[in-house]
């Protein structure tokens, strides 16, 4: 892309770290307390992500778990993470799947923002947590290194609007765009049958924007796109890069992690899709039948 069609786009923040140490209740408390009011009964639907706005700026949040989205999507060289947040309980401090997530981050070059969660039980110890990441090469501001970190309850809700600022911060510093023009492409964040809605799959825009009426190839699947969903449970006519959005009108069931690209005709969507398939066949038949 040419830099002067970029334009700039929210970051996108997955959620990290040791069995309940709080990613689920983290993510929940997030999108319970920047629900914008006026919200169908405040309400949001779960689409496995979401979009907070702070001070006017929008945050994307994915709702995978953190290491998952990692290993699915780095198998099929795809990154969709700009921001990790590495949970950590205060109470407990770093864990196996801590040290694992600290691993996934940095083999993906995503930087890191610590949350210090629990803060609210007397038994937290948060300076402990912050000696515990040293070990790890995981150096926060207080102990002289520039990963930033912040206390949080997911609980009482302390810590959280200074949380999504460190985020925006961190965000301004990777100086994220993307080309809004031109079309989408993206990964496959989620994807299932639906009995009412048939074929449905929540993608995350990478780049370009995606409109009702498009044609999209996904892994082994197309769509002529049927309709849009945005995580509000809106009907949108389109959607910019950093947007999770649901799409309908796939053919069948795309894999999560899948790359989704717009093409220019049915023709060509299908022409890709059904060579992806007879690879796939070739390949399960047992290497090599002639
Ligand atoms: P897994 O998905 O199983 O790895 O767990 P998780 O990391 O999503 O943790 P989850 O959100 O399920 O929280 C685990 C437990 O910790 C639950 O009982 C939560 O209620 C509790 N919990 C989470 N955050 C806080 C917090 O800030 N304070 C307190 N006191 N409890 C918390
Ligand atoms: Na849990
Ligand atoms: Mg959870």
């Amino acid at each position: 892309d040419k830099a002067e069609d970029m334009t700039p786009r929210p970051p996108v923040v997955t959620i990290m770290g040791h069995v309940d140490h709080g990613k689920t209740s983290l993510l929940d408390a997030i999108r319970e307390a920047n629900v914008v009011s006026g919200e169908a009964g405040g309400i949001t639907q779960h689409i496995g992500a979401y979009q907070v706005e702070k001070n006017g700026q929008k945050i994307t949040f994915l709702d995978t778990p953190g290491h998952e989205a990692f290993t699915a999507m780095r198998a099929r060289g795809a990154q969709a993470t700009d921001i990790a947040i590495l949970v950590v309980a205060a109470d407990d401090g770093v864990m196996p799947q801590t040290i694992e997530s600290i691993k996934h981050a940095k083999a993906a070059g995503v930087p890191i923002i610590v949350a210090i969660n629990k803060i609210d039980k007397h038994e937290a110890d948060p300076n402990r947590v912050r000696t515990e990441l040293l070990q790890h090469e995981v150096f926060v501001e207080s102990m002289g290194g520039e990963v930033l970190d912040v206390e949080v309850s997911a609980k009482t809700h302390q810590g959280l609007d200074k949380l999504l600022e460190t985020i925006l911060l961190q965000a301004e510093v990777l100086e994220l765009k993307a080309n809004v023009d031109g079309r989408a492409e993206g990964l496959v964040i989620e994807a299932k049958l639906d009995r009412g809605r048939g074929a449905v799959a929540t993608v995350l825009v990478q780049r370009g924007t995606l409109h009702v009426g498009d044609i999209v190839v996904a892994g082994t699947e197309w769509a002529r796109v049927r309709a849009l969903i945005n995580d509000k449970g809106e009907q949108v006519k389109s959607a910019l890069p950093s947007s999770p959005v649901e799409v309908l009108g796939f053919s069948g069931v795309p894999n999560a992690g899948d790359r989704f690209s717009v093409v220019e005709t049915e023709a060509r969507a299908r022409e890709v899709t059904e060579y992806r398939q007879r690879a796939i066949r070739e390949k399960t038949a047992g290497g090599g039948a002639t």
